[in-house]
This record gives C-alpha cells, structure tokens and sequence, in this order.
C-alpha cells in the first residue's frame, strides 16, 4: 500500500515536472526562443552578436545565407562546426534558431 501510494506519487510528480518544463521553457515568441538556443550552442563560438570568430566560426552579421541553407549547416554542421540534428529534436527548433542568427545582421 504504501509503495503503491509512492509510486502514484512519484508519478503525478513526473507529470508535472513534464508540463512545467515546456510551459516555463519555450514562451510564444520565435526570436525568444531561438535566442534562448544561441545562448546554450552556439554563444561559444559565435558570441553574443554573432561576430565573435572563435574556432574559426563566420561572422553571422555579415552572413547572406537563406533560412534553409542556415538549418542545414545547423542540423549537419560544418567543418569545425558540430552537427546539431541529434541535438535539437524538433524541426521549430531549427527554425527559431535560424529566424534569430538572422535578425543579428540587424
Ligand atoms: C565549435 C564552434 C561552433 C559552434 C558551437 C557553432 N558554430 Fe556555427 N560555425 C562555426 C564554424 C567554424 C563555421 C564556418 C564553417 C565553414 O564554413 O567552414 C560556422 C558557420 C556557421 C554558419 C554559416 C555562416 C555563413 O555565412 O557561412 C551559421 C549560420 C552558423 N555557423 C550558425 C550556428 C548556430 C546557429 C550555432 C548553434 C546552434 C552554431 N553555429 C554553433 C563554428 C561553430
């Protein structure tokens, strides 16, 4: 019985932890989101405005690629540049990101 009380418990508590994370996590807006991505990927190479050049990596502010073109290199990467298709697991992902690498051209 108690164990069965456990078990209920700990499950409503999975629930909920669920729910909470992609509520809190991911807000309405695209750019937000995307910015939220950048900051956990891809600041370390290419910076808080996108010019940083660390590792060789582009200056995204000066960058011409289309939105298609820039979720491909994001999903298979490019030389130094690590893949993130295993890493990013929804396709919004990948488009949120690419909306907000090209709003740092401003
Ligand atoms: C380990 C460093 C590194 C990380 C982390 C990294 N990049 Fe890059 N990125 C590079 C390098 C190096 C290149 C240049 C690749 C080449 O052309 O050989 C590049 C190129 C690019 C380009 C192409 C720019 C152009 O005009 O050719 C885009 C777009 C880009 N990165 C976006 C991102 C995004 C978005 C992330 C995070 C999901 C990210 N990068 C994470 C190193 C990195």
């Amino acid at each position: 019985m108690v164990l069965r009380v456990l078990f209920l418990s700990f499950g409503f508590l999975l629930l909920s932890c669920g729910t909470e994370e992609t509520e809190e996590q991911w807000s309405a807006s695209s750019l937000e989101n995307g910015e939220k991505l950048y900051m956990i990927h891809c600041l370390r190479c290419h910076g808080p405005s996108g010019d940083l050049g660390a590792s060789g990596s582009k200056n995204l502010k000066i960058s011409t690629l289309k939105p298609p073109e820039i979720t491909k290199i994001i999903s298979e990467g490019k030389g130094a540049m690590p893949a993130y298709a295993n890493t990013l697991d929804s396709k919004e992902k990948f488009n949120w990101l690419s909306e907000y690498v090209i709003s740092l051209r401003n």
